[in-house]
């Protein structure tokens, strides 16, 4: 039995190594561990990664050993020879030919990301994002927003089959969604580009808008709400995907973290559901109401 002075003193060892973890899923990810075993015809030894990997045998050999802990892989032994193969955790989100391939966002998290959560504490002295710093240039969102916003017209589609789906972003994006991922377009789902502080709105009965305020003031949210009221044809509603912080602001410390994400990224900032009613009340929205979903992102409509 371990006293309270060394039960914190482990947590206080989880917090400091919690980077770590991140940095051994984002090397075996770009590596191509994963997509490796799942290619092979058999569970595979270190020195056979290593040789089709092009990497050392030394430094894979930690790796997959390290994989194998977080049960991101999963070792047998064979006359005295350790195999490994993907565990389901990594078969159905690491292997890029799982329809749920979570890579690109895991790629975008270790070069983007990670390198403005380096400098959080300076984000935190004078409250602004970190993104100029890490990378001399302005914010780019591009490949995972897009594959989102797409994925989510698919399902949509898929669920309504009467509806059509109109996907709103920047020229840069919509020029690259329709190069990179033509089949996400098709006779229900249109990609339209402009800019939706700016310019002309598409008319609808629904604006989703997933994670798209979070990256926002409120100035700037409540002038985005304002155009979509008076874009959104009678009986319409605006449903907000974002996550919700509580009523205090404490919690859930997903939630907490990716609002410390919006702060070295962008001027906005994960929001309670009270702090989304006071945005869309003066925008014209009535009625709003809010479901926690109980997973990472919930849902706040609000109707006209
Ligand atoms: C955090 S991403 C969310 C994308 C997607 N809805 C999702 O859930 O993954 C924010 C999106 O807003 C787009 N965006 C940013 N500023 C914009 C503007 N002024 N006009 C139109 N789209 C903009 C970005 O290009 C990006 O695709």
């Amino acid at each position: 039995m371990s006293s309270p002075q060394e039960q914190g003193f482990r947590l206080l060892t989880e917090y400091t190594n919690g980077f770590m973890l991140s940095q051994v899923l984002f090397a075996a990810c770009e590596l191509g561990v994963f997509d490796l075993l799942s290619e092979a015809l058999e569970p595979l030894g270190s020195a056979a990664v290593a040789v089709r990997l092009g990497t050392s045998s030394h430094g894979t050999q930690l790796l997959l050993d390290t994989c194998v802990s977080l049960k991101l892989l999963q070792v047998e032994t064979s006359r005295g020879k350790a195999l490994y193969q993907n565990t389901e955790l990594s078969s159905t989100y690491l292997v890029r030919a799982s329809p749920k391939y979570q890579g690109n966002m895991l790629l975008y998290l270790a070069r983007t990301t990670y390198l403005c959560w380096g400098h959080l504490a300076q984000a935190v002295r004078d409250g602004k994002n970190r993104y100029q710093e890490a990378f001399g240039v302005p914010s780019d969102e591009l490949f995972t927003a897009i594959y989102c916003s797409g994925a989510l017209a698919k399902e949509y589609t898929a669920l309504y089959p009467g509806c059509r789906v109109t996907v709103f972003d920047t020229p840069d994006v919509v020029r690259a969604a329709k190069e990179h991922f033509p089949f996400l377009e098709d006779d229900r789902i249109r990609f339209w580009e402009g800019d939706f502080f700016e310019d002309p709105l598409p008319e609808a009965e629904l604006y989703i808008l997933a994670r798209v305020l979070h990256d926002w003031s409120d100035g700037r949210c409540a002038r985005l709400l304002a155009r979509i009221r008076r874009a959104c044809k009678p009986g319409g509603a605006v449903l907000v995907i974002e996550s919700l912080l509580d009523a205090d602001g404490r919690g859930p410390l997903t939630t907490q973290l990716y609002s410390l994400n919006m702060l070295v990224q962008t001027e906005g900032r994960e929001r309670t559901p009270a702090q989304y009613l006071a945005l869309l009340g003066p925008a014209g929205f009535r009625d709003v109401q809010y479901r926690r979903t109980g997973g990472l992102y919930d849902a706040i409509l609000g109707r006209t």
